[in-house]
């Protein structure tokens, strides 16, 4: 069995009635329902290779956690078709449980009113793990995810920083290959979703786990993902790597430069534009032609001036990601 997720023309369309308003309406509606498809998944492909991690990024609504619950077995597509571990999820719910973690940062698969210590025993049996190796897996998340300090305190009172953290042990104690996370970070703070991090990146690099991640914190993407998958309205977008991301949506990026004397007449390199000069100040910015990137321009900047100071700016990733949520497109017919 190799950890790997395979997605294939993957659809989900689900039917809903809408209310008509007012009270003659809500008769009309209760004889004659008017039925509406949303399409929340439209077609998407995409691999996750063993032992990588990959982001699934779109904005609200996108399609993400539909995505999971099928690859969860939660939902069954509409068409389209998916593999987990070289399980079909949605055909064998158990054994695709028994090869998959999830943590849906939203809600919990904690027993609510037991001790968290008292759930992790009841995972234990359920999954039939050896006492010891339990023991020691517990041990192990532990000491990145600082557990210990309320495992014994009943899930109902745990913040939500820690119960989270919790969940993310509870999903793993069995240890599966592949894993799933629809934003585990969510509310979490700086310290915190630094140290799950850490133990994210501990699972997939030395644990080879396989990881599926949903988040909308880029810094999270940028630290933890090589490559992304983008949907928006229920459609692939980019299935790429978060400098193809860059490269397409946001080459926005600036080398400011103080040119040492001499430097009259600027004619800057090809593909790069010069955006403002003051005395020997200059800014310069891509010329919308070649677009090269920041690193190229910074080399070709230094290689054609004597510069006594340059800096750049770059585009962080939010800006990129907006204008790349604004150029997804509008929804499908029907959708
Ligand atoms: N059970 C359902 N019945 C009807 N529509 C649904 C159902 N579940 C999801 N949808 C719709 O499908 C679309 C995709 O929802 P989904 O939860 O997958 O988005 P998401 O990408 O996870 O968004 P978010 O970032 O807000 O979590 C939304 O328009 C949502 O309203
Ligand atoms: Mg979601």
């Amino acid at each position: 069995m190799t950890g790997s997720i395979e997605v294939r023309g993957l659809s989900r369309t689900f039917h809903t009635t809408v209310r008509r308003p007012g009270f003659a309406g809500a008769l009309r509606s209760l004889v004659n329902p008017e039925r509406v498809a949303k399409h929340a998944v439209s077609d998407i492909s995409f691999d996750v290779a063993p032992g990588e991690l990959l982001a699934l990024l779109g904005p609200n609504g996108a399609g993400k956690s539909t995505t999971i619950k099928m690859l969860t077995g939660i939902l069954t597509p509409t068409s389209g078709e998916a593999r987990v571990a070289d399980v079909v999820p949605y055909e064998e719910r158990e054994r695709n449980a028994r090869n998959i973690g999830a943590v849906f940062g939203q809600r919990t698969q904690l027993w609510w009113d037991l001790p968290v210590k008292e759930s992790f025993a009841i995972l234990r049996d359920i999954y039939d793990v050896p006492k010891a190796e339990h023991s020691a897996r517990l041990r192990e998340f532990d000491d990145i995810l600082e557990l210990s300090a309320f495992w014994d305190t009943r899930v109902r009172h745990l913040s939500l920083g820690q119960r989270v953290r919790c969940d993310l042990a509870a999903a793993l104690l069995h240890d599966p290959p592949v894993v799933f996370l629809d934003e585990p970070t969510i509310g979490m703070d700086v310290v915190v979703k630094e140290q799950v991090r850490e133990f994210l990146r501990h699972q997939v690099e030395q644990r080879g786990r396989t990881v599926l991640l949903t988040t909308h914190d880029m810094t999270e993407v940028e630290r933890l993902a090589e490559r992304v998958v983008l949907i928006n309205h229920g459609r692939l977008v980019l299935d790429g790597t978060l400098d193809e991301i860059r490269r397409k949506f946001g080459s926005t990026w600036q080398v400011r430069a103080t040119l040492a004397d001499g430097h009259t007449d600027v004619v800057p390199p090809p593909g790069i534009a010069l955006l403002r000069q003051d005395g020997p100040q200059v800014v310069f910015g891509p010329d919308g032609s070649e677009a090269p990137t920041v690193h190229q321009a910074l080399k070709a900047v230094i290689e054609r001036y004597e510069v006594t100071d340059i800096a750049i700016d770059e585009a962080d990733l939010e800006d990129v990601m907006r204008v790349a949520y604004a150029h997804a497109g509008p929804p499908a017919e029907g959708a």
